[in-house]
C-alpha cells in the first residue's frame, strides 16, 4: 500500500525531524532525562515546536507533541491543519507518539499526513490514518 509506512525518511521530513531535534534541547525532564521535541509542519508551511515539560507530580508532564500543538492553536488559531509530523528525541530511543498525543493530534491533522519518530530501527515514518486508525470521535444521536 503506498504511502501507508516507509523507511528510509521522506524528502522534506529532514528538515522537520532537525527542527524536532532542536526543540528537544529545551526539554523540562529532569525526572526521567527522556528529552523529546516534535515538529508540526501546518498547512500553511509554516513549523511550530515543542518539547516535553516535566512535573514533579509525573502525571502532570505534557509530551513533546501536545506541547507543540498547544503552541501551534495558541498562536495561530483553531482553525490550523497540520500536514506533517516530525519527534526526535536526544536518548537515541525509539518513541513514537503516545496514545494521548495521537488522540489530540487528530482533531488538526490530515489523515495522510507523514508522521516520522526515532524506531528500533532508525527513523520510522508512517500516515497519521495508519498511527491511529480508530480516533475517539463524540457523535451524540
Ligand atoms: N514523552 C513525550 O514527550 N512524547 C512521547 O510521545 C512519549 C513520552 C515524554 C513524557 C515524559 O516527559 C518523558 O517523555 C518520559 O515518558
Amino acid at each position: 500500500m503506498p504511502n501507508e509506512e516507509s523507511n528510509p525518511v521522506e524528502a522534506g521530513l529532514e528538515n522537520l525531524l532537525e527542527q524536532a531535534r532542536q526543540a528537544a534541547h529545551h526539554s523540562y525532564s529532569p525526572y526521567s532525562g527522556f528529552r523529546v521535541g516534535a515538529a508540526l509542519r501546518l498547512t500553511n508551511g509554516i513549523v511550530v515546536t515543542g518539547t516535553n515539560v516535566e512535573n514533579v507530580s509525573y502525571g502532570l508532564t505534557i509530551c513533546a507533541e501536545r506541547s507543540a500543538l498547544v503552541a501551534a492553536v495558541s498562536q495561530y488559531g483553531p482553525g490550523i491543519r497540520i500536514e506533517a509530523v516530525a519527534v526526535a528525541n536526544l536518548n537515541g530511543a525509539a518513541s513514537p507518539p503516545c496514545g494521548a498525543c495521537r488522540q489530540m493530534l487528530s482533531e488538526f491533522v490530515v489523515p495522510e499526513a507523514p508522521v516520522a519518530f526515532p524506531a528500533a530501527d532508525g527513523v520510522r515514518t508512517m500516515t497519521f490514518s495508519a498511527m491511529l486508525p480508530l480516533a475517539f470521535e463524540m457523535k451524540l444521536k
